[in-house]
């Protein structure tokens, strides 16, 4: 095991060798600082301290200072002070800055070496609680991932082979054919399991918001940098970014995300100091991305980069064994009931699923089921539940026919836009932000027309199709 290490921060230097006798003694690796300006720079430089053993009352940058530049500037050390006897008040104020704890001044031996042992206890405690509570919270999503067809047989072994590198990972596929989900199993079962996985909507942020989102920025940087913030990739150190829809990254932030991969150093936005971060990157799109990139939206520099491993999720029409397994699978997933069994399914119905096109993919196989069982109520499932195709809606409205009718434009075009959504919606299985994105909406206002329209979220697919004069005003 190698050793932990302490930094030991006083100006008085018979203090500081005491100490460094003392805790090399109990078999610390001791590192000295005379001032706080030393305290920072060694701390910027990267090399990991376990422990900051400060002394209050220091030149330069006081012990409270220094403290306040830790958490500001996310440097992630803990802290405990040695204050002169007397100071209370300080003390509290200290650890309410983020200290871990406190040793008053003159000290004895024995405490200084007792306080440092408990500290390092109760930080291998909490890693520890925090390791078993990802494992029990989290569950493995190995076990979520249905399918025996062969390319996804296919698909475990890549996830199996890759999972424990920390090669750099691209998964493509239509929407709903679940790149999120081995996004979250490769990371599972990565060495970095229990290291966040951290998630970033690269289409949902317009290109200055993701760039702070992603590298973090500095308080002031632009005009509502209130505070300094860190970025996903800092957030994500030591575990997995996942960056989903990264067709839709704008060619400015694309170059930026290539420094990252070359050479795992950022700044943050408004901010000049390199940040080294250790964060394994996953990337996900439902675009050919070669495609974009001879046409010009996609740097071919960064698709090489991340291109080292791909994994093409296959639409569920070109794996339609998987299906009764799926449907097994979301049966047990949504029941009718908090502890009801699962619902059962007629053959036929399994036959109509089999035959659908599934556009929306697993996602919209999901969703089919999820509805069936609340419109079978707990009882068996049969084709009526299922709502697949909604034929009718695709029907083109007679303008003729409804000016002779006396239809209002108005009445008009809200048909068109009820039409609209819910084809989209069903295009994209249900998922609203994919169908605001299809649409050219912002997904607010997507949200807005369907309360408007009075389209039902969960029935989407079930509205009334619109006929000639059926919407004509009383
Ligand atoms: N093989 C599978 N087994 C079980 N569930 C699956 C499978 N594939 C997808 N799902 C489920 O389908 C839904 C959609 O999957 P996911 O979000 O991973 O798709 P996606 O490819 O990221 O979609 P999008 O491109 O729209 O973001 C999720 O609820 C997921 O759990
Ligand atoms: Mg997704």
């Amino acid at each position: 095991m190698t050793k932990r290490h302490i930094l030991i921060a006083d100006d008085d230097a018979s203090i500081r060798a005491l100490l460094r006798s003392l805790l090399e003694g109990d078999g610390y690796r001791v590192s000295e600082a005379r001032t706080g300006g030393e305290v920072i720079n060694l701390l910027s430089d990267g090399k990991p301290v376990d422990l900051l053993l400060m002394d209050l009352r220091m030149p330069e940058l006081s012990g409270m200072d220094i403290l306040q530049r830790i958490t500001d500037q996310g440097l992630g050390v803990p802290v405990i002070l040695m204050t002169a006897f007397g100071t209370a008040n300080i003390a509290i104020k200290a650890i309410q800055l983020g200290a871990h704890d406190y040793i008053t001044k003159p000290f004895e031996i024995e405490d200084v070496l007792v306080t440092i042992r408990r500290f390092f206890e109760y930080q291998e405690l909490t890693a520890e609680v925090r390791a078993l509570r990802t494992q029990v919270g989290a569950r493995d999503p190995t076990e979520r991932i249905v399918g025996r067809s062969s390319c996804m047989l296919e698909i475990y072994k890549t996830i199996g082979k890759v999972a424990r590198t920390d090669a750099t990972v691209l998964i493509m596929g239509e929407t709903g054919t679940g790149k999120e989900l081995v996004a979250e199993t490769i990371h599972f079962n990565s060495l970095r399991r229990t290291a966040p996985l951290v998630k970033v909507a690269c289409a949902s942020l317009p290109e200055t918001l993701l760039e702070s989102e992603l590298f973090g920025h500095e308080k002031g940087s632009f005009t509502s940098a209130y505070t300094q913030r860190k970025g996903r990739f800092e957030l994500a150190n030591k575990g997995t970014i996942f960056l989903d829809e990264i067709g839709e990254m704008s060619l400015g932030t694309q170059k930026k995300l290539l420094r990252v991969l070359q050479e795992r150093e950022f700044e943050r936005v408004g901010g000049n100091v390199p940040i080294k971060v250790d964060t394994r990157v996953v990337a996900a799109t439902n675009k050919n991305l070669l495609e974009e990139v001879e046409a010009g939206r996609f740097r071919a520099d960064l698709y090489y980069r991340l291109n080292v491993i791909t994994i093409h999720m296959p639409p569920l029409r070109e794996r339609k064994d998987d299906i009764p397994f799926l449907v097994e699978h979301f049966l047990d997933k949504h029941r009718f009931a908090p502890g009801a069994p699962p619902a059962k399914i007629t053959d036929e119905a399994i036959e109509l699923l089999m035959r659908h096109d599934w556009p929306g993919n697993v996602r919209e196989l999901e969703n089919t089921i999820e509805r069936a069982v609340v419109l079978a109520q707990g009882g068996v499932i049969t084709g009526r539940h299922l709502l697949l195709t909604p034929v009718s809606t695709n029907r083109i409205i007679d303008v003729g026919d409804r000016v002779r009718n006396g239809v209002t434009l108005e009445a008009t075009i809200a048909d068109v836009e009820r039409l609209m959504i819910l084809e989209a919606l069903r295009q994209h299985g249900g998922d609203r932000s994919a169908a605001a994105h299809a649409l050219g909406l912002p997904r607010r206002q997507l949200l807005a027309r369907m309360r408007d329209l009075n389209i039902e979220p969960a029935l989407e697919t079930a509205a009334a199709p619109v006929g000639t004069g059926a919407s004509a005003p009383s």
